[in-house]
């Protein structure tokens, strides 16, 4: 299994490092303003090399999760190095076609997905349209069926176990929206099975939530969806696949979390204990394949000391990187050409709103003129908006010391273009 390379690094100068580069140099070299999210696509590449390694064996897969970062660059990377998809929306689905993941190695969730987005899954043929609720069948089939086809579908259960993570990216528990209640699988196996020839019900996947720091949460979860596997088998019924789903964390700077073989290794020996070691184990990570392999740069544009507290206004503002606001995450910000220490600044955007706030960091005696914002590589730009007419970020992907392609923000322009036009 290679070794993933690291995703940020100080040089013997203690300058920032991606890639095996400066990042001022990655930024000069890529001619962009900040804020400006890099990638180091080599180490995203590799880290989904050993995950496919860890699953041994070409019928598993491991669905990349769109959603955290679809940039077209990245999900290339991850499709060279043998990932299938997991996509929530027929422009995720579409992206990942478009950028060679194959569609028997696609999984679609969501407990919204529209007739188009269903009507683009069924004629793609993917692996399995996860459905979400015993209502969503019914609407499966239909489409399946003014298509003159069939669907291959999974069910997503509620497992009904609570992830110890943040509320809003805990998913398995009975008040979330997410999945089918495993009192209601019953009913749903009948409607699926009753919807043949138009549905083929192939697997039963879930996922528990994000962030997860041990593989045992994650156990747990899979442990619920074994079981509701071994019963149908038991019913002498048609199974092919399972799926866990996501949600490894990463080590932010706070406390270390497992790697995401580790979890795989640990699924793939419950699915022999359980006697499923024949079926297809479908993994669905994000997060822990982009996400310490991505950085935001943001440059200190204002400072001010005031009732005690020193505070550095940067140009990358919660319309840029949500989490901080969205699930209180907090990313580790270090100045950018020299290592933390010293002072502590209290670093904020410029978006008016009292959360733009990415709390108080390490930055020295005086401000550095720039920063860089660690581990922002899933759910960074994914989330990004415009708010505050502010306009996109800029994207910079590189590989072994060397700016590979650059995705360049649509600037202020294209921001009062677009509300002109509205
Ligand atoms: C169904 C599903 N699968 C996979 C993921 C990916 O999770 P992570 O990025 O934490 O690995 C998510 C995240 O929300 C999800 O909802």
């Amino acid at each position: 299994m290679k070794a993933p390379m690291p995703g940020f690094s100080r040089n013997a100068e203690g300058q920032a490092c991606l890639a095996d580069a400066p990042l001022t140099e990655l930024l000069a070299a890529a001619r962009t303003p900040t804020p400006a999210y890099l990638y180091d696509v080599g180490a995203i590449s590799n880290t989904m090399e050993s995950l496919t390694a860890a699953l041994g064996d070409e019928r598993h897969v491991a669905a990349y999760s769109v959603k955290a970062n679809g940039a077209g660059s990245i999900i290339r990377a991850v499709a060279s190095a043998g990932a299938g998809a997991d996509v929530v929306s027929g422009a995720e689905l579409e992206v990942a076609r478009a950028c060679g993941v194959q569609a028997d190695r696609i999984v679609m969730s969501g407990v919204g997905k529209t007739d188009e987005e269903l009507d683009l899954a069924i004629s793609s043929r993917i692996l399995s349209v996860q459905v979400e609720s015993v209502e969503e069948i019914d609407r499966v089939a239909a489409r399946a069926r003014a298509l003159g086809t069939s669907v291959r579908i999974g069910l997503r259960i509620n497992p009904s176990v609570l992830a110890d993570t943040h509320a809003h990216i805990a998913t398995g528990h009975d008040k979330a929206k997410f999945g089918i209640a495993l009192d209601d699988v019953g009913r749903a196996w009948e409607l699926a099975d009753a919807g043949a020839p138009h549905v083929e019900a192939i697997g039963v996947s879930t996922h528990v939530g994000s962030m997860l720091m041990t593989p045992e949460p994650y156990l747990q979860s899979a442990r619920a969806v074994c079981t509701v596997a071994r019963a149908r088998r038991a019913g002498g019924k048609r199974l092919d696949y399972v799926s866990f789903g996501g949600g490894y964390g990463i080590d932010q700077g706070e406390r270390p979390a497992s790697p995401p073989w580790e979890f795989v290794r640990e699924a793939l020996q419950l699915l022999a204990q359980e006697g499923l070691e024949d079926l297809r184990l479908v993994v669905e990570p994000g997060r822990s394949i982009v996400g310490p392999h991505g950085v935001l740069v943001a440059r200190v544009v204002q400072t001010k000391i005031s009732g005690g507290r020193r505070w550095a206004m940067v140009d990358a503002g919660m319309n840029d990187l949500l989490r901080p606001a969205l699930y209180q995450a907090r990313h580790r910000i270090e100045p950018l050409d020299h290592p933390p220490g010293g002072r502590e600044w209290r670093v904020v955007g410029p978006v008016c709103e009292t959360a733009d706030d990415f709390g108080d960091h390490a930055l020295g005696d005086s401000p550095p003129s720039a920063v860089v914002i660690r581990d922002a590589g899933a759910y960074g730009f994914a989330m990004a908006s415009q708010y505050n007419g502010r306009p996109l970020p800029s994207e910079v992907f590189a590989a072994e010391g060397r700016v590979r392609s650059v995705s360049r923000s649509p600037g202020r322009t294209g921001w009062v273009h677009s509300r002109l036009r509205a």
